[in-house]
């Protein structure tokens, strides 16, 4: 297997591009289910760009035609553990007043940036705004904050891959996975 080449590198996969590409399929069809007029992507960056890239194309694939906006966010900065802060590092071009939004993010972890990003949304008068993650580490909120939807629940372990990096590597891999050393 491709994927599996990888290994040996370092990196352990964790879930597969196969697996990956099917639970977006899923999702994008439920995003339609919701029937969110006029609906206002918002991804946060940088870590969803690839899983936001995937998805809106299966929102295409099941007749959705949204905007695309992106919000560069910022709590782990180069280490890998959270420093309890949110700040935004560019905001978005896009005025969210009276839009339906959905925030695409890669990992749910403490909860910080989703609940911050939420907020902000929800604070600039969005219709309705609802929030779409990758990797779900549901065991290690510090904030009350849910993912209407998730790919995955997420071992507590640190995952690259998938446009998720350490120190700027690994965003380049196909698929989830956690860093064994080398
Ligand atoms: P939270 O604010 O603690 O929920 O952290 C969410 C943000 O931290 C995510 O948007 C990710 O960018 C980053 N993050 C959390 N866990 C991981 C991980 O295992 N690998 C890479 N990035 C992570
Ligand atoms: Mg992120």
């Amino acid at each position: 297997m491709a994927d599996g080449a990888h290994v040996e590198s370092g990196v352990e996969v964790i879930f597969t591009a196969d697996q990956i590409a099917a639970r977006l399929d899923e999702i994008a069809r439920a995003v339609a289910a919701r029937q969110l007029d006029q609906l206002l992507v918002v991804a946060v960056l940088k870590g969803s760009f690839v899983f936001a890239a995937d998805l809106i194309r299966a929102l295409h694939r099941v007749g959705l035609a949204p905007e695309v906006d992106f919000l560069t966010l910022s709590s782990y900065r180069k280490s890998r553990t959270s420093s309890g802060r949110v700040e935004i590092l560019r905001d978005l071009d896009l005025d969210v007043t009276g839009r339906n939004v959905l925030i695409v993010d890669d990992v749910l972890d403490s909860g910080r940036t989703l609940a911050f990003a939420k907020d902000l949304i929800s604070a600039r008068g969005a219709a309705s705004v609802t929030t779409c993650v990758l990797l779900d580490k549901q065991t290690r909120r510090a904030v009350d904050v849910k993912a209407d939807l998730h790919a995955f629940l997420c071992p507590e372990v640190f995952v690259v891959g998938y446009g998720m990096d350490v120190a700027h590597r690994y965003r380049e891999l196909p698929f989830v996975g956690r860093v064994t050393g080398e």
